[in-house]
């Protein structure tokens, strides 16, 4: 027996014909004599009746269904009763009058996890019982959501002819800077390879190959701490162009973002996308991946707070630092002290040492450093945030990076408290010109801000050698409602750039060789210019879909402790196991897990 329509299918131009369907049993309400059943399956649900008069077998077996029962059912189509009809469900308008049932497989009672939206269980329940989870129309969508993007994605790439090409899993370490997930190899004896953390080596090598315009949707994988848009294995929509200029890529990107929005929520994106400097960023937004869809913009006080008796403050202007302010008008009168000592919390959290609030009644201000500040540096500052009666200061001082980047998530924090942010909105940004290079306190060295394998400006070529920390890359971000969704750069492709980006970086011949020898080969034999770029697939899935967490957009993710909880990965494995690989434990036992 076949199914005759889905249970989305069925509407008024149907009524009257004999049907069969197949699903499972989303909710069952005895009226005694009347049975209803809620009839789930991917593309809805459809209100089955069951009715003694219309079969009394049928009728009988339905007093045995419970929730999650696979059925198959056979009726006749009518009209729903004037006043029952359901404005929410598409089938919403006709009902099932069953004339018979056939129970294909029973769900045991009671369910793990209850499935109906308003009962929902915690999220490492949902995980672990994650094949129930994934029956629940909500989740259904965004993975539904999510597999028309992929295809947009690839339909754009494929007009604008880019050539799909699989890479490694089983590689070697590539330089994103996360730590690698390692596979050893059973048959070359102590040697791993690493699960690649983007395919970056590859795809430059396949630009030295001449592919000229590479793309793939492709696995990455990366050990590092979780948060909300992170997981260890996540996807990229990755590319590579030759003979590229970042305007190329803009373009290219931009267009992909127009088209993929049009395909999966019909949303009309409007290019080009603004594009901010690194230092315009956080100056502005506190953040390389600001929010741009409410203002409240920072404002740089450091040069009014000379005249201040506070200690911090003259620190922090002594040592080069920066002070920087926020400013909040509206909603503020709503903060009690309590509000703002969360607010404080926020800002050391992001190893502010404090947050000074300030807040204005006219020409005085109320806060804990009033008394420090003269009233010619209170006049200074009221001036400079334009700050009027009843606004709220706030106030961090810090190394520059340190002070943009605490008040950045106190600026998120208060827009989240005074509900500023417009949901609607699709803020697209570039943010560009990043520093090629960031000091590395624990090692004592510069590392890549991005990879190994960026292009500093050419205007900023010199600086390599002289000040290496002055020098920008040719590295773009594109930022959407606060979320980094990809990043790449124009590659460095001449030897001599390269050497000297080694160099600054602290690397030597050697370790050069031993890491990325192969690539270093291949530029030895004609590298065209080249550029790229990497979007994050599932975090712009999670904001296409105004999900809370990445896990939402994906089939069998990983928890926050990095453990897929439905099948128990990572697990132990055996001695012998352990022996084809030469491996042997340096514990005792396995420790219990970390949840
Ligand atoms: P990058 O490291 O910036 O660049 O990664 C590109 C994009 O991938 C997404 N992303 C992640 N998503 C979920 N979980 C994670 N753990 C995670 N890490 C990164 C982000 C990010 O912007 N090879 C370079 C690209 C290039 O230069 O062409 C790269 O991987 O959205």
């Amino acid at each position: 027996m076949k199914r005759t329509h889905t249970c989305g299918q069925l509407n008024e131009k149907n009524i009257g014909k004999k049907v069969l369907l197949q699903g499972w049993v989303a909710k069952r309400r005895d009226h005694g004599n009347l049975i209803f059943i809620d009839l789930r399956d991917r593309y809805g649900i459809t209100q089955v009746v069951f009715n003694p008069k219309d079969s009394k077998d049928a009728h009988k077996e339905a007093e045995k269904l419970g929730k999650e029962f696979v059925v198959q059912i056979e009726g006749k189509v009518s009209k729903r009763p004037g006043g029952t009809e359901n404005k929410d469900i598409s089938t919403g308008k006709v009902e099932l009058n069953a004339t018979s049932l056939e129970i294909l497989n029973k769900a045991e009672t009671p369910l793990p996890i209850e499935l109906d939206k308003h009962l929902l269980a915690g999220e490492d329940q949902r995980l672990k019982y994650r094949f129930l989870d994934l029956r629940r129309p909500e989740l259904q969508k965004k993975i539904v959501l999510r597999h028309r993007l992929v295809k947009s994605f690839r339909d754009y790439f494929d007009k604008q002819k880019f050539v799909e090409i699989e890479t490694p899993i089983l590689a070697k370490s590539t330089p994103e800077g996360a730590r690698d997930y390692l596979v050893p190899s059973r048959v070359q004896p102590g040697k791993f390879f690493a699960l690649p953390q983007s395919p970056q080596l590859f795809k430059q090598i396949l630009m030295v190959s001449g592919f000229d315009r590479y793309m793939q949707i492709v696995k990455c994988f990366r050990d590092e701490d979780l948060r909300a848009d992170r997981q260890p294995e996540f996807t990229q929509v990755d590319l590579e162009m030759s003979f590229v200029e970042p305007e190329d890529i803009y373009e290219l990107i931009e267009g992909a973002m127009k088209q993929v929005f049009k395909d999966t929520l019909g949303v009309a994106v409007k290019t080009p996308f603004p594009k901010l400097s690194f230092e315009e960023a956080m100056n502005t937004y506190g953040s390389d991946k600001p929010d741009t869809r409410f203002e409240l913009k920072l404002v740089d006080v450091t040069e009014e707070m000379k005249g201040t008796e506070f200690g911090i403050f003259n620190s922090t202007i002594k040592s080069g630092g920066s002070i920087k302010a926020l400013k909040v008008e509206k909603g503020c009168e709503k903060f009690s002290k309590k509000d703002v000592d969360k607010l404080t919390e926020v800002a050391k959290l992001y190893k502010a040492k404090g947050l000074m609030s300030v807040w204005v009644k006219g020409k005085e201000i109320e806060s804990q450093i009033a008394k420090f500040l003269p009233e010619k540096t209170v006049k200074a500052l009221l001036d400079k945030t334009k700050a009027k009666r009843n606004d709220l200061i706030l106030i961090v001082a810090d190394k520059w990076e340190t002070a943009c980047n605490s008040i950045g998530y106190v600026r998120l924090a208060v827009a989240a408290k005074l509900d500023l942010i417009d949901k609607s909105k699709y803020n697209f940004l570039w943010v560009v010109d990043f520093p090629l290079l960031e000091w590395n306190d624990d090692e004592q060295r510069y590392t890549a801000m991005h990879h190994p394998f960026t292009s500093p400006l050419d205007s900023d070529l010199e600086f390599l050698d002289s000040a290496p920390e002055k020098a920008k890359a040719k590295a773009y971000d594109i930022v959407l409602n606060g979320s980094e969704i990809g990043g790449g750069s124009i590659r460095i492709h001449r030897g001599d750039v390269q050497e000297k980006m080694f160099k600054a970086l602290g690397i030597s011949k050697a370790e050069a060789e031993s890491k990325f020898g192969f690539l270093l080969s291949a530029f030895k034999y004609g590298a065209p210019p080249h550029g790229g770029i990497a979007l994050g697939l599932d975090r712009i899935a999670t904001i296409m879909t105004d999900s809370d967490s990445i896990r939402e957009v994906i089939a069998f993710p990983k928890n926050k402790a990095s453990i897929s909880l439905m099948d128990n990965a990572p697990s132990e494995v055996s001695e012998k196991q352990l022996k084809e690989l030469s491996l042997k434990l340096d514990i005792e036992k396995a420790p219990e897990t970390k949840k």
